[in-house]
């Protein structure tokens, strides 16, 4: 037999491997509450229009909501060989309510419809993804609040720099999180068009109501463009990008851990909720999650390549290639919704080990600006100046093989007079992470300001 969707040009069956190569269904049928809420506007569009009868209409209704129930239940019988999830639907439409299914697909094409199921399927994908990480900051901002004035290493290069406080560096993700739903947010606003009544690729002679098929999908409006509207996944590139963005984000804090919790280093505890063991290693926490989380990167990062290259040659409009934009796209939406969840999961679990952390953000002189502001501000010494006469009392103390506030004040006169013992309380941790107070800074007390506003702020969400 062949197709009965366009058996009337054909008379012979597909060929085993032009099937296997052509069929979608695996894919798309993840698309199957998409394409039929569209297929239900559109039918009650084109029955207002009276294009179709009120009651062809209802029965059409009806039976795609059997159809909806169906595949919810998990009892629909998906066929290979009617390729797609259209075609599925529509088929299993017909077996329930007879010729009126052929009514169904007046004034519009597969390509409208799978164009208008996939923005529908990635504007759920975006809202998803904006739930998921504003919990992410919700979990982010209570432990920065918690661990305000907790003072742990900053680094450059991977050295420890100057101190910082772990509620400080917690926020900083708090804030990339809040760009990248800034970025989708942009892509859900410029998706939110309807291509349904572009039909095949020039619009239809029959008197349609795009306006009212847009309205009832949540779109603000019919795109424009015909041709655009059935040709174009930039909606697609654009949520990728802030997908591959954001999966960057998440996968640098994932090396953090990764970093934080090496017996190594020891800054950071994972409890075993979010630890593995070695099969042969009986000594071994891994942070299997936070490795995962970094190395999902590559899916989203992967999908974000591929579909810039299946669209950068085709020429308007359709073409079968971007069959091809579903698979890697919402492989890698779940990789990254599962990568926000695994990060939210270790941020509320992991417990800093603050004596370390203190220990450490002394270690390697990591106070020496403080002297040097001390400098600058008591002596009123040109930066410059100051840079010079700390890095020989950096040099003495390494010599000496004591830690900065270890060194005698008198050890410190030798290279600068006028130094007095007031610029060795400047030389604390505590001391550094509390001096600083300009915006944005390590202070505890802006920190402690900064947590409590965002906490704030995701409340009201
Ligand atoms: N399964 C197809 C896709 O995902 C639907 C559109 C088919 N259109 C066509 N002209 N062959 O792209």
């Amino acid at each position: 037999m062949s197709n009965k969707m366009w058996g009337g040009r054909f008379t012979e069956r597909p060929d085993a491997i032009m099937e296997e190569i052509n069929v979608s269904i695996d894919v798309d049928r993840h698309l199957y509450a998409q394409d039929i809420a569209a297929s239900k506007a559109h039918a009650a569009m084109l029955s207002a229009q009276g294009i179709i009868t009120a009651n062809d209409a209802k029965n059409i209704a009806k039976g795609l909501d059997t159809i909806l129930s169906e595949i919810g239940k998990g009892t629909f019988d998906f066929k290979r060989a009617l390729e797609d999830i259209h075609m599925n639907v529509e088929s299993r439409l017909g077996e329930l309510i007879g010729p009126a299914a052929g009514r169904l697909h007046t004034a519009r094409s597969r390509n409208d419809q799978v164009a208008t199921d996939f923005r529908l399927f990635v504007r759920d994908t975006i809202d998803d993804t904006d739930r998921a990480l504003a919990l992410f900051q919700q979990a982010l901002a209570s432990r920065a609040l918690e661990h305000a004035a907790t003072v742990m290493p900053g680094f450059t290069h991977l050295q420890t720099a100057q101190p910082v406080t772990f509620g400080h560096h917690l926020l900083a993700y708090v804030e990339m999180a809040s760009r990248d739903r800034g970025r989708f947010a942009d892509a859900r606003q410029r998706l939110n068009e309807s291509p349904l009544g572009a039909a095949a690729l020039a619009g239809t002679s029959f008197p349609i109501d795009r306006a009212a098929t847009a309205k009832a999908l949540g779109f603000d409006r019919p795109m424009a463009n015909s041709l655009d509207a059935v040709s174009d996944r930039d909606f697609v590139i654009e949520t990728l990008s802030a997908a591959a963005i954001c999966a960057v984000h998440l996968s640098r804090f994932a090396e953090e851990i990764v970093i934080w919790t090496s017996p190594l280093v020891g800054l950071v505890r994972l409890s075993d909720k979010f630890t593995t063991g070695s099969s042969i290693m009986p000594q071994k926490r891994n942070p299997d999650a936070a490795e995962l989380v970094r190395a999902k990167t590559g899916r989203v990062i992967g999908a974000l390549n591929a579909l810039l290259i299946v669209m950068k040659g085709l020429p308007l409009a359709y073409q079968k290639d971007m069959q091809e934009d579903k698979q890697g796209a919402m492989e890698a939406f779940g990789a990254l919704s599962l990568a926000v969840r695994a990060m939210t999961g270790m941020v509320l679990d992991m417990a800093p080990d603050e004596a370390r952390m203190k220990l450490a953000a002394g270690d390697g002189y990591a106070t020496a600006t403080d002297l040097a502001d001390w400098l600058v501000r008591t002596l009123k010494m040109p930066f410059r100046d100051a840079h010079h006469v700390t890095g020989r009392i950096v040099a003495k103390a390494a010599g000496d093989g004591v830690a900065l506030h270890e060194l005698p004040l008198k050890a410190m006169q030798a290279i600068e007079p006028k130094i007095t013992k007031d610029a060795l309380a400047a030389l604390s941790v505590e001391a550094s992470v509390k001096s600083r107070t300009s915006f944005g800074g390590t202070a505890p007390k802006n920190v402690a300001a900064q947590a409590k506003a965002w906490l704030k702020r995701l409340e009201k969400e």
